[in-house]
This record gives C-alpha cells, structure tokens and sequence, in this order.
C-alpha cells in the first residue's frame, strides 16, 4: 500500500520545472532562497501562510534540530530552516519528492541546515530522543495504521518536546471526492476524526496543549483558491509544479468535499511529557 500511495505522488523532473518556473519571474543572476520557492513547493492548502502558522505553533529556537514527518519536496523545511536558524531533518516516502528537495536545497544553498532521508513515518530510521520538536503537515491522511505514526514520532523525540500537526480531518457528512491531492482513490485515504486523532495521540502517550478544528479558519481561503483554478486565473507559481496538470482537478476535489462536510481541517501542538 506504501508503494501505491508513493506511485500517488512521484513525478519527473520537479525540482528543474520549479527552478525554471521561478527563475523566469526573478531577474538573471537573482539567489534563490526559500521564500523565492516557497510559492511552488509547499505541498498543502493556503501554501506558505500555513507553514508560517505551523511555525508559530511549533515556535522552533536556534539551533535546535527538527523532524518534518512527510516531507515533500522540502518547501515548508527550507522555509522554516531558513526563519529560525535551526536544523531539519525531513523524511519522506517518495523517492521523487526526496531527490527533488535535495536538489532544491542545492539551489538554496540550505544543504547544511535541511537534510532529506528517504523512509517511512512509521518505521523512522533514528534514535530515541533525537529530535527537540517535530511537525508533519498533511501526511496522516496517507497512514492507515497511525498509532505507529504516533508512537514513532513520540519516540524520536526528546522528553519535553513538542509535536505540531496541520491535517485535513475526516467530516461529518457525506464521501470525499477523488482524486484528492493526497489519495488516488478512497483506498489510500485514511482520514480520521478529530476525536479519533485525540484518542490516537492520548493512547501514545501525548498530552494535548492544543487541539482544535480549524475548517471554518481554512474554507474562505480553499475557496478562493478553487474559484482562480476554474477561472484559469491561477498563479503561475504553485503546487502544480509538482504535481502536473492533474493538480487543478485534485484540488477543486477538496473543496468541494469540504464544502459538503466530508473533510475539515485541524491543527495540534501535543507534548511528550518532560
Ligand atoms: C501532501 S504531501 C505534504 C508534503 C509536505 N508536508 C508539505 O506540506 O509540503 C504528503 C507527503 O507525505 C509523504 N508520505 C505519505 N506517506 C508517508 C509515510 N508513510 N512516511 C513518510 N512520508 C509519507 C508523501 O510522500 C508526501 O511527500
């Protein structure tokens, strides 16, 4: 099943369309940083705005070393990296996505401070008590057992640390409309409840600081989004570079499965007790 939700996401040829795509905006010779990306490689709804709310939850200091479960191609490490002088270490499942960070890191000049590892959230490939905060934005959703995802994320972490999680979140009514930005097909989604999120992360031995809906926070900002898509007024800098052209489909899915009611939006900052 990993495999097919890998297969989901990989794609040929990321890293030099997102370079080429933001070197054309900017003029000849101009360095590249995480911001100058950061419109292309965020993989999630309300792109860089999200990642700055996940870093203010997770409130990372200098120095400090951070895991980013589910990785992507980087964008939300490099940008975070960069803001807060602290280390990342990303993991993630797709092989494409994970070759492209690294040469996006490249591009960036951030090779010290964001390192990209190949592997699966569930079995992390590191030592307990590694990490001083982790976070993992929009990655639950792709694991079906996530008492594993939990457990490991709790493991790795130092006592004390904290966890951040922005996630789409299973609603109340109706079926989500596939292909989703993170599912071919119902088979490979694994959307929980907030409630069940809360059990799940209470029986790994979390404690909860914060843990709140945030759907009616996120819609105005989805909709407008999907309203641009279909207008054909979209910005030429966005997930799509990563994806293909199959993004637009996927992304006017999610917001008509959240204007349904049958996905919503969270976030989380839970703790590993001291
Ligand atoms: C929607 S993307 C989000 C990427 C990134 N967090 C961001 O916000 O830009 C989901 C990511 O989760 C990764 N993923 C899915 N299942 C995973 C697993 N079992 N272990 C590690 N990464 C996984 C995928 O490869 C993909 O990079």
């Amino acid at each position: 099943m990993t495999d097919t939700i890998a297969e989901h996401y990989a794609n040929h040829g990321i890293a030099e369309r997102i370079l080429s795509a933001v070197r054309a905006t900017l003029p000849p010779g101009t360095p590249l940083t995480a911001d100058l990306l950061a419109p292309a490689d965020q993989l999630h709804g309300r792109g860089l705005d999200a990642t700055k709310e996940l870093a203010a939850l997770l409130d990372p200091r200098p120095g400090e070393h951070i895991l980013d479960i589910g990785s992507g191609v980087g964008g939300p490490a490099r940008w975070i990296a960069s803001h807060f002088s602290c280390r990342i270490t990303g993991i993630g499942l797709t092989g494409a996505f994970c070759s492209a960070a690294e040469a996006l890191n490249r591009a960036t000049g951030l090779t010290d401070h964001v390192t990209i590892v190949h592997g699966s959230a569930t079995a992390l490939p590191f030592a307990d008590q590694t990490f001083d905060r982790a976070y993992s934005h929009n990655v639950v959703m792709n694991i079906a057992d996530k008492r594993a995802f939990y457990r490991e994320a709790r493991r790795v972490l130092k006592p004390g640390g904290v966890l951040v999680l922005l996630n789409l979140i299973a609603g109340s009514t109706g079926t989500p409309h596939y292909p989703a930005p993170w599912a071919a097909s119902a088979a490979t989604s694994y959307l929980a409840t907030l409630e069940e999120t809360r059990d799940d992360l209470t029986s790994e031995g979390f404690e909860i600081v914060q843990l709140m809906d945030t759907t009616s926070q996120t819609r105005g900002a989805r909709r407008a989004h999907a309203q641009r898509l279909e207008a054909g007024t979209a910005p030429v800098l966005g997930a799509h570079l990563v994806m293909g052209s199959r993004m637009k489909e996927l992304q006017i899915n999610v917001i008509r499965s959240e204007e349904e009611g049958s996905i919503g939006s969270m976030q989380a900052l839970v703790r590993r007790p001291a």
